[in-house]
C-alpha cells in the first residue's frame, strides 16, 4: 500500500502500480448514471484504467423493498421533501460496504472537508461515500456511518456534486494518478496557502506585464517572490488562513506594507 508522505519519493522511482492495491471508493445514490462523466475524465479515467483506484456504484432504489420501491418518506413533524428511510440505508450501507472503508455521509449540515481532509483520506484504503436527495437522511443513520461531511457553506440538491468534488481531490494524491508529483506540493492549500499567481506568455498582454521577479532566471529570487504573493493573496482574500501561519520578520514586514498599499488603492 503507498501513502503519500511529506513527499512521495516512491513516484519519482516509478514503482510498480500493479502489485499495490487499488483505493476503493464507494458511492450510494438514487443517480448512478450521473457518475459517468465522472469515470471518463482524463485522470480519473486513466487511474481507472491502471487499477489505481476502482469506483463501485450502488443504488439505494435496489434496497427497496415494497412494489414501489420506496426509499424515502414524509419527515415526522411535518415539512417540506421526503426523507431516505434509515431501514434501506443502513441495509445497503452493511451489504456494500468493505470492511477497511470509511463511510462518510454527504450533507450541508457536516464537518467541512478541507485539502487537510483530502490528504489524510487519501492514506486510507477506501471510503464509502452515502449521497441523500430531496431532505437528507433520517438523523439515526449518523450512528452508523464514520463522518458527515460538507463540501461548503451552500447548498446542492443532493450528494452527487459533493461526492465527486471528493473523489477527485483524493484521488489526485493517490501515487501515480498525477505524473508530476512537484505540482501536488505547491499548488493552493496544500501549504494552508492559496497559490501564487502564474503567468506564461506574452510577456506584455494588453499592457499588463508579467513581473520582473519571475524572468530574473534566480532561483531564490522567485520563490520568495512566490511565497510572498501567496502569502499577499491568502490575506487579501481568505485573511483567516493567514492567522494559520508563522511569518519570518522580514515577510511579516513585507506583508503589512503590502496590505497598507493595497488598502489605501482601494479606498
Ligand atoms: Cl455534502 N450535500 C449537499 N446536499 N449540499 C452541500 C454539501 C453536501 N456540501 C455543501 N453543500
Amino acid at each position: 500500500m503507498w501513502t503519500i508522505g511529506a513527499v512521495p519519493d516512491a513516484i519519482e522511482n516509478k514503482p510498480d502500480f500493479s502489485a499495490a492495491s487499488a483505493f476503493r471508493f464507494d458511492v450510494l445514490t438514487l443517480f448512478p448514471a450521473l457518475f459517468d462523466g465522472l469515470k471518463q475524465e482524463s485522470l480519473l479515467g486513466k487511474a481507472l484504467q491502471t487499477g489505481i483506484v476502482e469506483l463501485h456504484l450502488h443504488n439505494w432504489r435496489s434496497f427497496a423493498t415494497d412494489k414501489h420501491r420506496t426509499v424515502d418518506d414524509a419527515p415526522f413533524g411535518g415539512g417540506a421533501g421526503l426523507v431516505l428511510k434509515p431501514d434501506i440505508v443502513v441495509n445497503c450501507l452493511r451489504a456494500v460496504k468493505p470492511m477497511n472503508s470509511k463511510s462518510i455521509l454527504l450533507s450541508p449540515a457536516g464537518n467541512l472537508f478541507t485539502q487537510q481532509t483530502a490528504i489524510a483520506w487519501s492514506k486510507l484504503a477506501g471510503i464509502t461515500l452515502l449521497c441523500g436527495r430531496y431532505e437528507g437522511f433520517d438523523a439515526r443513520v449518523d450512528d452508523h456511518v464514520d463522518e458527515v461531511v460538507s463540501i461548503g457553506d451552500f447548498v446542492l440538491n443532493g450528494g452527487e456534486v459533493a461526492a465527486m468534488a471528493i473523489i477527485e481531490s483524493v484521488a489526485r494524491l493517490l501515487p501515480g494518478v498525477i505524473g508530476n508529483s512537484a505540482s501536488l506540493h505547491e499548488e493552493s492549500h496544500q501549504a494552508g496557502l492559496l497559490e501564487y499567481p502564474q503567468y506564461t506568455h506574452p510577456r506584455d498582454f494588453e499592457g499588463a506585464e508579467v513581473p520582473p521577479a519571475l524572468l530574473s532566471g534566480h532561483h531564490a529570487q522567485i520563490a520568495q517572490w512566490r511565497h510572498r504573493q501567496a502569502l499577499l493573496r491568502t490575506a487579501l482574500r481568505r485573511p483567516e488562513l493567514v492567522n494559520h501561519q508563522t511569518l519570518s520578520a522580514k515577510d511579516a514586514a513585507w506583508l503589512t506594507a503590502e496590505l497598507a498599499i493595497s488598502r489605501a488603492n482601494t479606498d
